[in-house]
């Protein structure tokens, strides 16, 4: 059942929902099982950057994983620690790096030897000395889009094994940085905990090479990646914690000063958001697709254009009027000027008409933070329950 549901009163469409309560309750659960074994948590602010979302996130203790200076600077602002933000992003602007020392972040996840020797001499220049982590690409081939996988051996992120030793024995001799740690994601939207074994038993070959030449490696950071159910949200409201974290306690080996870290973005927003949008038109193709043309389109939430994502999709007014259960077969699509702007391709959905308020589903995270301005299509507001 959608989350949102006054029909009536609702505001004017297209609009994003989020339930706090909800959210909430995913964070203590994530928290829950991630102290039982020490293990520290950053939330990845790319996934959903709404005040009242970051302000509930950063109050419970959560650190924070940024990938640009204007994500450092929103974690700073709403009550991020600076000693909990990590760094990561394969294009850091000098700008960006200066910024991020300035305000002596935790770490910065690195991703190129060249991208290290530029942040050594940003601090030499500040007088300071920076802590690092070196992102590994650990060539581990996830199940998930083939654009949101980033940890294999042809992708642009991490730096490669073939890569590792010259990197080590050059930045050794840098007199301004520190390698503490190790970072490693290798894609998001995972759901086969299969896939964080295989990233966590390399990680421990990875970790004692490291040790074996006398890096002393304080924390591992195991990146995010955890997916979601998108088809049955309700049956699935919070994600499972307990697998993922068990899944890492029973195969990653971290020595015993070493903390772990993750960076967690979907699996904490993603259920306690939710699209709102009117049908403005029924029409059907001379080749005999029915289609509903919403008043959101790919400019409020491209995920079904950008990745085929798949969002469940209700008719709030038909539940609301008792008139759901007449079903029909239809295409679902947008007002944008492209064809891809298409949220569901023949599905099942009640019988529609015009102004029906739909709830597409599971859209906390990675829905409004992709907007775009699109066909001069202004931002759609965002509405809260507390
Ligand atoms: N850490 C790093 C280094 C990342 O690149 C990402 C996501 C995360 C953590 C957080 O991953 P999560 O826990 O959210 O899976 N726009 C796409 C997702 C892009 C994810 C990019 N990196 C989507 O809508 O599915």
């Amino acid at each position: 059942m959608a989350i949102y549901n006054k029909v009536a009163d609702a505001p004017k469409t297209p609009f994003y929902y989020y339930d706090l309560g909800s959210l909430q309750s995913t964070l203590n659960c994530c928290l829950e099982e991630a102290v039982k074994y020490n293990y520290q948590v950053h939330y990845a602010l790319k996934a959903n950057v709404e005040k009242p979302i970051l302000a509930k996130i950063s109050a419970c203790g959560m650190g924070a994983d940024c990938v640009s200076g204007w994500e450092v600077q929103a974690a700073i602002d709403n009550g991020f620690h600076t000693s909990k933000i990590v760094f990561a992003g394969v294009g850091k602007s000098d700008d960006e790096i200066e910024f991020a020392i300035k305000n002596k972040i935790f770490c910065f996840n690195c991703e190129s030897l060249e991208e290290i020797e530029v942040i050594n001499n940003s601090a030499k220049k500040m007088g300071s000395v920076v802590t690092i982590a070196l992102r590994i690409n650990p060539s581990v081939e996830p199940d998930t889009h083939k654009y949101i996988a980033t940890g294999q051996s042809e992708s642009k992120f991490g730096i490669s094994y073939p890569e590792i030793k010259q990197t080590l024995d050059k930045i050794t001799e840098l007199k301004n940085i520190e390698i503490k740690g190790l970072h490693f994601h290798i894609g998001s939207g995972i759901v086969n905990l299969a896939n964080f074994k295989e990233l966590a038993l390399k990680v421990n070959d990875i970790n004692d090479w490291f040790l074996s030449r006398g890096v002393e490696i304080e924390h591992l950071n195991m990146g995010g990646g955890l997916g979601i159910n998108y088809n049955d949200p309700d049956s699935e409201p919070i994600v499972d914690f307990k697998g993922y974290f068990s899944t890492f306690a029973q195969n990653l080996k971290p020595k015993a000063n070493q903390s772990v870290h993750f960076e967690l973005g979907r699996s904490i927003v993603a259920q306690c958001g939710e699209l709102l949008t009117r049908v403005l038109f029924s029409k059907t193709t001379a080749s005999g697709e029915k289609f509903l043309i919403v008043d959101a389109g790919m400019t409020e939430l491209i995920r079904p254009a950008l990745y085929s994502a798949k969002h469940k999709i209700e008719n709030i007014s038909a539940k609301v009027d008792n008139r759901d259960n007449n079903i029909e077969r239809y295409y679902i699509g947008g007002p944008i000027c492209e064809s891809s702007d298409i949220f569901a391709y023949d599905i099942e959905f009640p019988l529609s008409k015009r102004g029906d308020l739909l709830a597409i589903r599971s859209t906390g995270a990675y829905g409004s933070i992709m907007s775009s301005h699109y066909n001069l299509r202004p931002t759609a507001p965002a509405y809260f329950s507390e």
